[in-house]
C-alpha cells in the first residue's frame, strides 16, 4: 500500500465515498469505452430548469447582484419559500427567522447534524436510506441506530421497532418523506405516531422532503411538522434540486421554529455564509411564477408517465418484484429470485448489458437482495433498458 505522507483526520475514518458515484463513474468508464450506457443509477431529473428561472437569474448576474447576500438567504425568497412550504406541508414558517437557504440539500443535513449531534447521541435512521445521513451523523460523531424498512410491511415505518429502539441516548428520528430509494409515500397516521414517540421522548425530527412535490395517483406527502407540538421539534429540510431541475445550481431549504433555526445558523453561517446571490434574484419572481408551475407539472406528468412506462416492463420480467413507488423517481427492485445478490445483479446487469443501477446493499445492510432504479431518464432510455433488462434475463434464465 502506498505510504501515506498526511493523516486524514480520526473522523474520516467512519465516512465513505458515495457508492452511487463509484456506480456513475464506472459508467462514465463504461461508456467511454463507445457503449451506450442506460442510467438508471442517477438521482437528478434529465429536465432542464424552468426557463424562467434562468431567464431571472442571468438578468440577475446583469443586474450586478453578485454581492454577499444575508446568512438566511435573500429575504424575498424566503417569503416566496413560506408561502411554497405552507401550502405543501400547511405549516407556517416565518420568512424573517424560520428560514435558512443552504447549498443545496446536502448542506442542509450537514448543518442539522453538526448543530444538534454530540459524540454518542443516537440517531434513528430507517434503511434503505440516502447516504448522507450515516455519513454526517459519523462526522457529528454520533451513533446511527438503523431500522430496516421491509418490503413485507412495503416499506412504511414500523412504531413497534422506533419504541424498541429508544434509549437515554437517542437524540433525533430521521424521516425521508417520499422515500429515496423505495419511493414510499409514508402514511399519515404512522407520521402521527411517529410525532407521538418523538413528543414523548423528547426527540428532534429531521424530515428530509426534498421530493414532496413528486408525488403519484394523487397521493399527498404529509409533513410530519404539522402535527401538533411537531414544528418546534422538527427540522424541515427541502429544496430546489429535484421538483425543480435545479441540481447543478446547489439550493436547499431549511424552515423549523425560530429556536431550532438559530442554533443551525451558526453552522451555516460559517459553512457557506450564504448561498449565490444571484440565484437567489433569480427565483424571487419565478419560483411560484404560472410559467414555473407550468414546467413543473409538465414534469410530473412526464415522470408518471416514465413511471407506468417502467413498472409495465418490470411486470413482464418474471423475476423481478417491487413495491410500487407513490413519490421520487425511484424504484426497490427485488432480485432475490434471479438467485443472485443485488450487488452481482447490478454489476452484471452495468457490464453485459450497459444498464447501471444502484445495489440496494450500499443504502442499508440489509438490502442485500434489490437494486435502485431510477426512471429520471427519457422514456427511450426507459424502453431500451427495459429490452436489455428482458435480454439479461432470458439470458441468466438459459443458463440456470
Ligand atoms: C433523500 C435525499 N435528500 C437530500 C438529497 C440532497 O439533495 P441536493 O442535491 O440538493 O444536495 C438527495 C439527493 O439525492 C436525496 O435523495
Amino acid at each position: 500500500m502506498k505510504k501515506e505522507v498526511i493523516k486524514g483526520a480520526d473522523r474520516l475514518e467512519n465516512m465513505y465515498f458515495s457508492p452511487v458515484r463509484q456506480v456513475l463513474e464506472k459508467a462514465a468508464e463504461i461508456s467511454q469505452q463507445g457503449h451506450a450506457v442506460i442510467p438508471f443509477s442517477a438521482g437528478e431529473p434529465d429536465f432542464d430548469t424552468p426557463s424562467q428561472i434562468k431567464e431571472d437569474t442571468i438578468a440577475a448576474i446583469e443586474g450586478n447582484l453578485t454581492h454577499y447576500a444575508p446568512n438566511r438567504g435573500v429575504l424575498a425568497l424566503r417569503a416566496e419559500i413560506s408561502k411554497s412550504l405552507e401550502s405543501h406541508c400547511g405549516v407556517y414558517y416565518d420568512p424573517k427567522d424560520e428560514i435558512i437557504l443552504t447549498a443545496g440539500g446536502a448542506e442542509a443535513v450537514n448543518n442539522a447534524f453538526l448543530a444538534f449531534i454530540n459524540p454518542g447521541d443516537e440517531v434513528i435512521i430507517f434503511t434503505p436510506a440516502f447516504m448522507n445521513y450515516e455519513n454526517m451523523i459519523a462526522m457529528a460523531g454520533g451513533v446511527m441506530v438503523a431500522i430496516p424498512l421491509e418490503k413485507k410491511d412495503e416499506f412504511q415505518i414500523n412504531i413497534e421497532k422506533v419504541k424498541a429502539n429508544i434509549t437515554p441516548k437517542t437524540k433525533m428520528i430521521v424521516v425521508n418523506n417520499p422515500c429515496n430509494p423505495t419511493g414510499v409515500v409514508y402514511k399519515k397516521e404512522i407520521l402521527q405516531q411517529l410525532s407521538e414517540v418523538a413528543i414523548e421522548h423528547n426527540l428532534l425530527v429531521f424530515s428530509d422532503e426534498i421530493y414532496n412535490e413528486i408525488c403519484y395517483d394523487g397521493e399527498e406527502c404529509c409533513s410530519i411538522a404539522s402535527f401538533k407540538g411537531m414544528k418546534e421539534r422538527t427540522i424541515t429540510m427541502n429544496g430546489f434540486s429535484k421538483s425543480y431541475a435545479m441540481t447543478g445550481w446547489r439550493l436547499g431549504i431549511l424552515a423549523s421554529h425560530v429556536d431550532i433555526i438559530t442554533k443551525l445558523l451558526k453552522i451555516h453561517q460559517y459553512t457557506t455564509t450564504c448561498t449565490p446571490t444571484f440565484i437567489q434574484h433569480g427565483l424571487v419572481t419565478a419560483m411560484n411564477s404560472s410559467r414555473t408551475v407550468q414546467e413543473k407539472k409538465e414534469m410530473l406528468q412526464a415522470f408518471t408517465r416514465r413511471r407506468t412506462l417502467l413498472l409495465e416492463g418490470l411486470d413482464e420480467i418474471g423475476s423481478l418484484s417491487y413495491i410500487k413507488p407513490m413519490g421520487a423517481f425511484y424504484v426497490f427492485v427485488d432480485v432475490s429470485k434471479t438467485g443472485m445478490t443485488g450487488e452481482e445483479y447490478a454489476s452484471r446487469l452495468l457490464e453485459e448489458k450497459y444498464v447501471a443501477t444502484v445495489p440496494g446493499i450500499k443504502l442499508g445492510k440489509e438490502c442485500g437482495d434489490f437494486i435502485r432504479i431510477s426512471f429520471a431518464t427519457s422514456d427511450e432510455n426507459i424502453k431500451e433498458g427495459l429490452k436489455r433488462m428482458k435480454e439479461f434475463e432470458a439470458e441468466y434464465m438459459k443458463n440456470q
